[in-house]
């Protein structure tokens, strides 16, 4: 490797997950923090941060063609730092494919990218997989300015091993984040601009603090703070979904009334080889349990078609599920054979035709759901959470209570939370009309 110019501009491309999106922010900060500028648009940048997905195939194969379009005309190329959980995941087979790239950092370890560069300027190149015992959040920088909706990571890592998944792997145990060191942190996100937090976990409602409280604790103190007006949740996992936890969805008013519980799938013998460990009538009695104290909330998902051995009649089973439960908006998803996950040397692959099938019916049926969800809400007054200017000229997009894009023309501004009566509704976006 050559010497290369301390870099002035960086630019960080985060793929895959909200926690990723919190990453690929925190790291920018860092950088900002070196005294290194985003790189203006249009303009190529002297150092690129690719924060990687590897969750399914596509999104770890995309790296490769992301690391190989950096390449200048001249054969030259930007210092490159691949990131999150294909880093994790593949770090030294990095190294091996992609010479231009000169770092690899893991997504417990971003807090060190300031002495990677510093290596990799010398021209030496860097693999840091390490979780270490200190954590990056004691050594990242403080968030002095962030929009009106903020992510906030309060757990990483899950102990579920559902037999499809990766994120065991890269992402490690499932870990806390102490109490303290959110409040501490949420009350700097609403000082920074933050009018809505989003609590952030691979298995967020799995969170415990030290002295065994749940996540429904961190809600209502959260909750306290006064310019803070929405608290929102994800990513939870059945098994972890407490009275006490439901029980909020009632008593806060701040916790929006949505909830994201991926189920996977509709059939009890997929579930079980999935290791998902509830079945659909488990699942099912959550959801009663759920809207018995919240009656408007908003349900999602996420699922899998075509997990190893899954036949016809049990795929219908999960059209039947989305039937029963009136989803306001889902992800779905092809299975994906990750190496190193027990699902991937299990008999019975489906083949690729049977699974673009059978995701073409899936997402007909959750476009469907969402679109009626989405009707159904018209002649309502709801708030609404401006987040950016819209296409035309006056025109405003923000989010619902129940996370549906609504867009309105008004006299507005980012961070507004405003009345708005929604008058018409698409399956992506809702139109609403301010309410004076
Ligand atoms: N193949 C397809 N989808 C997957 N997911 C996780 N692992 C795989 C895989 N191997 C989906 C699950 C999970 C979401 C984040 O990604 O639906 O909830
Ligand atoms: Fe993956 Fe299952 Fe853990 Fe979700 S609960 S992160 S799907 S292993």
């Amino acid at each position: 490797m050559r010497h290369t110019p301390p870099p002035r501009t960086y630019r960080v491309k985060s793929f895959g997950c909200q926690m990723n999106v919190y990453d690929g922010e925190r790291m920018a900060e860092l950088l900002a923090e070196q005294g290194i500028s985003p790189a203006p648009e249009g303009e190529e940048a002297d150092l690129v941060v690719l924060n990687t997905c590897h969750i399914r195939e596509k999104a770890a194969e995309k790296v490769y063609s992301d690391i190989g379009r950096l390449r200048r005309e001249d054969g030259t190329a930007p210092l490159i730092a691949v990131a999150g959980c294909v880093a994790q995941a593949e770090g030294e087979e990095i190294m091996a494919r992609a010479p231009s790239v000169s770092m690899v950092v893991g997504p417990q370890a971003y807090h060190r990218l300031p002495a990677m560069i510093a290596d990799a300027v010398e021209g030496r190149r860097v693999v840091d997989t390490d979780m270490p015992a200190e954590t990056k959040f004691d050594m990242l920088p403080a968030r002095r300015k962030v929009g009106p909706s903020a992510f906030l990571t309060v757990q990483e890592g899950c102990d579920k091993f559902c037999t499809y998944c990766v994120v065991p792997y890269t992402r490690g145990a499932e870990v806390s984040r102490p109490f303290n060191d959110l409040v501490t942190e949420a009350h700097r996100l609403v000082e920074a601009g933050a009018r809505e937090i989003t609590l952030l976990g691979q298995n967020v409602n799995a969170w415990r603090d030290e002295s065994n409280r749940g996540l429904e604790k961190l809600i209502e103190v959260l909750a306290a703070i006064p310019e803070l007006a929405r608290i929102r949740y994800t990513t939870s996992h059945p098994n972890d979904m407490t009275e006490g936890l439901i029980e909020a969805h009632r008593d806060v008013e701040k916790l929006m009334p949505f909830l994201h519980l991926p189920v996977q799938a509709g059939n009890d013998r997929v579930l079980k080889a999935m290791n998902r460990s509830h079945t659909v009538d488990s699942y099912l009695r959550i959801l009663d349990r759920v809207r018995a104290a919240r009656p408007d909330i908003a349900l999602s998902g996420d699922f899998i078609v075509g997990f190893p051995g899954e036949s016809d009649a049990e795929f219908e089973d999960t059209l039947k599920l989305v039937e029963q439960v009136g989803y306001a908006q889902c992800f779905s998803f092809k299975y994906s054979p990750r190496p190193g996950t027990p699902a991937a040397t299990m008999d019975g692959q489906v083949p690729a035709a049977v699974m673009d099938e059978r995701l073409q019916r899936l997402q007909g049926a959750l476009n469907a759901s969402q679109l009626a969800f989405n009707r159904h809400s018209v002649g309502t007054r709801c708030s609404v959470l401006v987040e950016r200017q819209g296409k035309y000229p006056g025109q405003w997009l923000g989010k619902s209570p129940w996370l549906q894009s609504v867009h309105f023309t008004a006299d507005a501004a980012i961070g507004d939370l405003v009345e708005v009566e929604l008058v018409e509704a698409g399956a992506n976006s809702l139109s609403g009309r301010l309410v004076q």
